[in-house]
């Protein structure tokens, strides 16, 4: 348990260095509250969900309980930029057969067709898409909608409703809920093709 709490409390104090180093692209203070997590996750269709990916994955609040949560035959591609991060993911999943981790969501296409997927059931993102450079967006929201399912759904979290509009602009049936219990409160967007 002591050890449990050591190694969140490390993985929140890498967050935040790493922030401090790039706040434009890590684009929050602290990794996401269990509320967030739930309110993301809880709209997964577990028993059906095969191919997933992660998109800013961070210190792995998401990843930890997607792989608790998704089918032993799932393949879990997760995606996260930094390094420190993406370090910290694969020490906690050293041995996950379906888990594989990426640098850039840019590559998203690039690396499901290496892993001869066809499309994505679902597609988590953490990403914070305002403050990301434009191009860099622009490339992962068309990636994402070019490798999801026709019945796949995007879920992704954003701290403003700035995005909505340009979500509008790629999916069609985007459902939103608030979550009041993260630092910073969050919007959750499930977006359909
Ligand atoms: C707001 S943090 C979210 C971290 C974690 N999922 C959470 O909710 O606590 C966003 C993460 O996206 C990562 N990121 C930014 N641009 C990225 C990119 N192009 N590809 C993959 N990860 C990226 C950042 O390094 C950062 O860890």
């Amino acid at each position: 348990m002591r050890n449990k709490g050591k190694k969140s409390k490390h993985a929140a104090a890498t967050f935040l260095k790493r922030f401090l180093q790039h706040p434009g692209r890590i684009g929050s203070v602290a990794p996401s509250s269990k509320f967030l997590a739930h309110a993301m996750l809880s709209q997964v269709d577990w028993d059906n969900a095969i191919n997933i990916a992660e998109l800013g994955a961070g210190t792995g609040v998401f990843t930890r309980d997607i792989v608790k949560l998704a089918r032993p035959d799932a393949n879990i591609l997760v995606f996260e930029i930094d390094v420190s991060l993406r370090k910290l993911i694969k020490e906690e999943h050293p041995d996950h057969k379906g888990l594989k981790l990426y640098s850039d969501a840019q590559k998203l296409e690039e690396v499901m067709r290496e892993n001869n997927i066809e499309s994505f059931d679902y597609i988590i993102s953490s990403l914070p898409f305002t403050v990301l450079p434009h191009e860099m967006s622009e490339n992962i929201l068309n990636a994402v909608n070019k490798t999801l399912s026709p019945d796949g759904r995007f879920i992704a979290y954003q701290y403003s409703r700035i995005m909505k509009h340009k979500l509008c602009e790629k999916f069609r049936d985007i459902k939103s809920k608030y979550v009041l219990l993260n630092i910073p409160p969050a919007f959750v967007f499930n977006c359909g093709k």
